[in-house]
């Protein structure tokens, strides 16, 4: 029996039992100590981003992000349709409304005319959105200059999605030698923005068993975000609480395998950008398949690689090679499922509803939405662990390539 490839194992670099075995010796078995403020100001200084608040998951930083900026009741905040939902359930657990907005063919991140467009309409109602989350697609920056720009325009602040995109780059304006940070032309993901969400998931490219960590240069914002993430305890001996918070507090165990990470991550980019070029190189000139483009501004860390299966031409569909694959005990996914189509969110109602089996629905609002429809139904994630040798990528391929029509 083959072993199972998974779409994208952990890897640990080799140092994370000894950070782990610091924090033991050092009995900071608790939720913060010394292993979680160093892993915040490394993970800081990686990214070139001021600030830190390592947190229990990727969906408690936007969570902490969102209640930070006010995000309330009656609120609308847009976020990209093309994503998975942990970017956008804290818009919900916040009360607000979310507003989807498709991606743009080029990156296939949230599209800015679109964007663009529905600002100016939404500051000529009088009813701008509180944020916008734009996600970085499997660790392919969004087009932050225009993303940022426009937004800047309509003072709307932007709080990136950089959940899948830890180690990935975007280049800052055309000509400009210098970024928001002065950290260089070449900008970490979620630089420049009001704050940024990463996640440390047991499938993203680096990660701790299960965390987050909310960025910002705002120094207030993750003060305050740190603070909520601790039950909102005032600074007294005695407990004392003037607002509700949570429990979201990364632990020092568990920052301890976050530093051992740090230390592998450029390595991990590489590794997962020859992957990608592996498969491009055998399946690139095949007709009906497509892979995700990569813009000039984009450095992407190629987190997953992502093919596009255009049946007619390729002579079986996306489904045909998933089934395939999952027959070889090879792990493959579509393309995230977008918003706009998940049962939970339904464009047609504007306040919260329980359907007749009990399940609750939530009032979205959708912008395009056509982009990203035709990614999922043709998009296939591919197994893309830095693991993998080159025999387990041709085992793929090999499989893939057997379908086509010409096979
Ligand atoms: C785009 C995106 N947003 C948010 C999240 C949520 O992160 P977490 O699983 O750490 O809560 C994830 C990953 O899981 C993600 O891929």
């Amino acid at each position: 029996m083959k072993n199972r490839i998974f779409l994208s194992p952990p890897h640990m670099g080799g140092q994370e039992l000894g950070f782990v075995g610091q924090a033991f010796e050092s009995n900071y078995i608790a939720p913060l100590g010394p292993m979680v403020d160093a892993f915040e100001r490394e993970f800081g200084d990686y990214v070139g981003i001021g600030h830190c608040a390592a947190v229990s998951s990727g969906t408690a930083a936007m969570h902490l992000a969102l209640r930070h900026l006010g995000v309330g009741l009656g609120d609308e905040v847009f976020a990209s349709t093309l994503t998975f939902i942990g970017g956008v359930t804290p818009v919900v657990f916040q009360g607000a409304r979310p507003v989807f907005i498709d991606c743009e063919r080029d990156s296939w991140n949230m599209d800015p005319v679109l964007l663009e467009e529905e600002l100016a309409r939404c500051a000529g109602a009088g009813c701008l959105p509180k944020a916008v989350v734009p996600t970085d697609l499997y660790g392919q920056c969004c087009d932050y200059g225009r993303v940022f720009a426009v937004c800047e325009s309509y003072g709307v602040p932007v709080v990136v999605d950089a959940a899948e995109a830890v180690g990935a780059r975007y280049r800052n304006a055309e000509g400009e030698s210098d970024g928001p940070s002065g950290s260089g032309l070449w900008l970490h993901a979620g630089v420049g923005a009001r704050a940024a969400v990463f996640s440390f998931n047991g499938n993203k490219i680096i990660t701790t068993s299960g965390g987050g960590m909310l960025a910002s240069d705002d120094g207030e914002l993750i003060a305050h975000a740190r603070k909520l993430s601790q039950q909102a305890r005032e600074d007294v001996a005695h407990y004392e609480h003037v607002e509700i918070g949570y429990n979201y507090r990364m632990s020092n165990v568990v920052a301890a395998i976050g530093r051992g990470q740090l230390g592998v991550i450029e390595e991990r980019v590489q590794r997962k950008r020859v992957v990608f070029d592996y498969y491009e190189a055998a399946l690139g000139g095949v007709p009906g398949i497509g892979l995700m483009p990569e813009p000039g501004w984009s450095r992407s860390n190629r987190w997953l690689t992502v093919i596009t299966v255009d049946e007619e031409a390729f002579g079986a569909s996306r489904e045909d090679i998933r089934e395939a694959l999952a027959r070889e005990d090879i792990e493959a996914r579509p393309v995230w499922k977008p918003m706009h189509l998940q049962p939970v969110f339904d464009a047609r109602i504007t306040q919260v509803s329980v359907d007749s089996k009990g399940r609750t629905r939530y009032p979205c609002r959708v912008v395009g939405g056509g982009v990203a429809e035709e990614l999922f139904e043709k998009g296939l994630c591919l197994p893309s662990g830095t693991v993998l040798t080159n025999q387990d990528l041709d085992r793929i391929i090999d499989r893939v390539e057997a379908l086509g029509a010409k096979a």
